[in-house]
């Protein structure tokens, strides 16, 4: 079962999110899915761009007021991992530990004040990989930030295999970032996820993209369903 006490929730912004991405405007366009999103504010500064964005998240079964205590209980601990891993990030556009509170409490805090209308509105939605309770093709892209590949070792690769699968079915497009695991090191699901994507009939590409703060972590996986790519 899914409980609060198993969650960090730390969540990233609209603009990480385009950098992660490498989303172009056209991107922002399609119905776009944002995968275990959690606490991100990619939703709800996307929403008041004007952009079509459903979340899901287990975290979701939860109100407000208790994701808000879980992130208050969760932060200092997160920052002092930084600190203490300092030489692991690029501290360029987020320039320090500071820093990098004040920008991921005010992405948490735009989700915060977003979440109960967002979740009125069915923008945010309780579930769960592998299976997901959208219909075949419900969404131009699936976004997946900080999930798969990076608790490789947690979730195992029957887990990854099953959710990547789920992924393609519900979006035409799929990009996962990044593709490093918590050990900082690539997954080792990664290769063997591509070769069995491609024997699968998808096309699927690695590819650099304007954002690394994990040093090392600048490529994301993008698959592409077939008649997406015909
Ligand atoms: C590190 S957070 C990433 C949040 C956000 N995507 C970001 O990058 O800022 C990982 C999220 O995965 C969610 N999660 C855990 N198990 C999940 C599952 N089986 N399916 C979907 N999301 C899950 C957690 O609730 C948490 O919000």
């Amino acid at each position: 079962m899914f409980t609060l006490d198993q969650v960090v929730p730390w969540g990233r912004s609209f603009d990480e999110y385009r950098r992660m991405f490498a989303l172009t405007d056209a991107d922002l366009q399609g119905r776009i899915l944002g995968c275990a999103d959690g606490p991100a504010s990619f939703n709800a500064e996307a929403t008041r761009r004007g952009a079509t964005v459903v979340s899901f998240d287990p975290l979701y079964r939860f109100a407000a007021d208790q994701i808000r205590d879980r992130i208050n209980v969760a932060c200092d601990s997160v920052l002092e991992q930084a600190r203490q891993h300092q030489e692991q990030f690029v501290w360029d556009f987020i320039p320090s530990v500071e820093a990098l509170g004040q920008i991921r409490m005010a992405a948490m805090n735009a989700f915060l004040a977003d979440y109960p209308r967002g979740s009125r509105d069915g923008r945010y939605v309780d579930a769960e990989l592998p299976a997901l309770p959208f219909a075949d093709r419900a969404f131009d892209l699936a976004l997946c930030s900080h999930f798969l590949f990076l608790y490789s070792e947690q979730l195992g690769e029957t887990f990854h295999e099953a959710a990547i699968a789920e992924l393609c079915r519900v979006a035409g497009e799929v990009r996962i970032f990044p593709l490093q695991a918590l050990d900082w090191a690539r997954s080792p699901y990664v290769e063997s996820a591509v070769e069995r994507l491609r024997r699968a009939g998808l096309e699927v590409s690695i590819e650099r993209v304007p954002y690394e703060f994990v040093r090392g972590a600048n490529e994301m996986m993008r698959v592409l369903s077939p008649a997406r790519s015909a």
